[in-house]
């Protein structure tokens, strides 16, 4: 029977219905990748030059005005090329991401049946939303990962709304990771000649989602990929990743590592923020690769603005970036709408934004 001709309704609803994602694939012993995870093709490596991501530095922003002056030029620069930048010496301490990832960790391999109590497709009705594939019925290829979310702003869940695994680290976490988001906010809003706090004001981080993603060893993870190549629709996107490796951006035409540096946090430009800079930053493409090592961990939050059906605010290219010589590139959206898009279509290769542009 070829791949096409199978029930694959039928296979994907069995896999959501079995609540355990993945890793419930992969504790059964399975030695082979089930077919909704089987990619068309193999994907193309070619990763022959090693081009380096930037990292940056971000100590002594805050004291010294020389230093922030350095910090900011490489965030334009890096935001605006690559799309994507590490840094460290960002004042989040190196025991809280410790503490994050064996958080994540520890919600997934408590007992199966206590997390099956979290498994759900439904945001709108929890706070805690622990599923496989965020897009498994409109996507075309099922993704080797397993994912749990939490909206942490502007209304942070009360502890005991969390699961115990991750409870107080989760909040913690939040924390830190928000008032980092502000400063990096502040420093792309200077770098572009806007007033410090333009981007907030505007409402870049207005909601905070914090996903903690699970890539579960893989026994054949040239037939699957851990997560499709996409770009991430809000305005940023702040990531830890372990050391495990497997993240790959799409930079001058061909794939690179975002190689794993300890106690780094990777920093990358969404769809919306694209969109209001009309294209000053870019949106990158990038997507993770299934490995035989694992469980590999990553905790990515989210920089979006209110996604509350009632929140009507429009987002367009910003005025004080647009001339004569350089008109809006894309449409006004509310960011609900631009997510509402985004999350019908699932990861499919296709950006988003194209549906925008003028
Ligand atoms: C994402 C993402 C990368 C990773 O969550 O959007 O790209 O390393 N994650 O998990
Ligand atoms: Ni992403």
């Amino acid at each position: 029977m070829g791949i096409l001709s199978y029930d694959r309704k039928a296979e994907l609803i069995a896999f959501d219905e079995t609540k355990t994602g993945v890793k419930g694939l992969v504790d059964a012993g399975i030695t082979e990748v089930p077919r909704i995870f089987l990619l068309p093709s193999p994907e193309n490596l070619n990763s022959d030059q090693e081009l380096s991501l930037p990292t940056i530095d971000l100590k002594g922003i805050h004291e010294d005005p020389i230093r922030r002056k350095q910090a900011m030029e490489e965030v334009k620069d890096a935001l605006g090329s690559w799309g994507f930048f590490q840094m460290v010496n960002h004042g989040i301490p190196v025991d809280m991401l410790e503490e994050m990832k064996k958080g994540v960790l520890a919600f997934f391999e408590q007992d199966s049946e206590v997390r099956k109590q979290w498994y759900t497709r439904d945001r709108s009705a929890n706070r805690v939303v622990y599923n496989s594939n965020f897009d498994l019925y409109s996507a075309p290829v099922a993704n080797w990962r397993d994912s749990v979310m939490c909206t942490v702003y502007p209304n942070p869940p009360q502890p005991e709304e969390l699961p115990s695994p991750c409870r107080d680290i989760f909040l913690e976490y939040s924390q830190q990771v928000m008032k980092l988001g502000c400063s990096i906010l502040e420093l792309m809003s200077e770098s572009l000649g806007l007033p410090p706090n333009h981007f907030f004001d505007m409402g870049c981080a207005e909601e905070i989602q914090v996903t903690g993603h699970y890539y579960p060893p893989c026994p054949q993870p040239e037939l699957t990929i851990g997560t499709t190549e996409h770009s991430d629709a809000g305005f940023i996107t702040i990531l830890q990743q372990d050391l495990v490796g497997g993240l790959k951006i799409f930079y001058q035409n061909q794939w690179t590592d975002v190689r794993p540096i300890p106690g780094a946090l990777v920093v990358n430009a969404g769809d919306l923020l694209q969109l209001v800079t009309n294209d000053k930053f870019v949106s990158a493409r990038h997507k993770v690769m299934a490995n035989k090592v694992g469980p590999r961990i990553s905790v990515a939050s989210f920089f979006l603005a209110n996604l509350k059906p009632e929140a009507l605010k429009v987002f367009e290219p910003i005025k004080e970036l647009l001339s004569e010589d350089e008109p809006a590139k894309y449409r006004s959206t509310t960011a609900k709408g631009f997510l509402d898009y985004f999350y019908s279509k699932g990861l499919d290769k296709t950006p988003a934004l194209l549906h925008f542009k003028n």
